[in-house]
């Protein structure tokens, strides 16, 4: 499974990235919001280390002004993937951007024949949000699991890139129903590493080491 970050602080993502840990970058305008940052600059900065792709996020709500947005941005660097919100205006900009070569992430997928649907319109990515479903007392996994049934059944090449990923066990959850990609913050990646037991371990190990009175070094 691929990981992505779902962040726009390029001191977060080298972090990870020189632990060989980012597949990928995902921002969006919240998240550009959050970083302070022009979109164009912080976008170009992330793309000078990150080989995979780096989704940047329209914010034009009509197919026409999408397009001339999504053309700019891909201008940054050969990986960006555009990302469209799932109205069909984003549908109509996927479809043109995609014939032209460019990766496009449909975003804020809340539904599997929404997935569906940007499946025909040619997305590269269709990003499904799991904690905003699990927010409003939906199952945001039970759609990762539905859109990967739908996708298997028919051949779509579409990559599952779960987001609004909100702990480690949304990342477990959906590395066992296959999803392609989860998109989630440093915060959460870095809690994969994590566990009680281990910390309870060392903490015994280091004790005992120290009554030995020996050294490796
Ligand atoms: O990239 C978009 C997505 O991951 C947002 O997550 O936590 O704001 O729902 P969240």
């Amino acid at each position: 499974m691929k990981f992505f970050i779902d962040t726009a602080d390029v001191d977060a993502i080298r972090e990870l990235h020189d632990l060989g840990m980012v597949d990928g970058v995902t921002t969006n305008p919240s998240l550009i919001l959050k970083s302070g940052r022009n979109i164009l600059e912080v976008t170009k900065e992330i793309c000078s280390f990150v080989q995979g792709p780096v989704s940047a996020e329209v914010v034009a709500l009509k197919a026409d002004d999408m397009i001339a947005e999504g053309r700019k941005l891909a201008e940054i660097a050969p990986n960006i993937a555009v990302k469209v919100p799932l109205t069909w205006d984003g549908l109509k900009t996927c479809k043109v951007l995609s014939g032209e070569g460019f990766m496009v992430n449909v975003t804020l997928c809340f539904s599997a024949n929404q997935a569906l649907i940007a499946a025909k319109a040619g997305a590269t990515f269709i990003s499904p949000f799991i904690g905003r479903l699990d927010d409003i007392n939906l199952d945001g996994l039970d759609l990762i699991g539905d859109i990967r049934t739908i996708y298997d059944n028919y051949g779509f090449e579409t990559q599952i890139l779960a987001a609004s990923i909100r702990n480690a066990n949304h990342v477990k959850d959906c590395a066992l129903i296959g999803a392609d990609v989860v998109t989630a913050p440093p915060a959460v990646i870095k809690a994969l590493a994590s566990h009680v037991l281990t910390d309870k371990g060392l903490e015994q190990f280091t004790a005992d080491w120290a009554k030995t009175g020996q050294k490796i070094l």
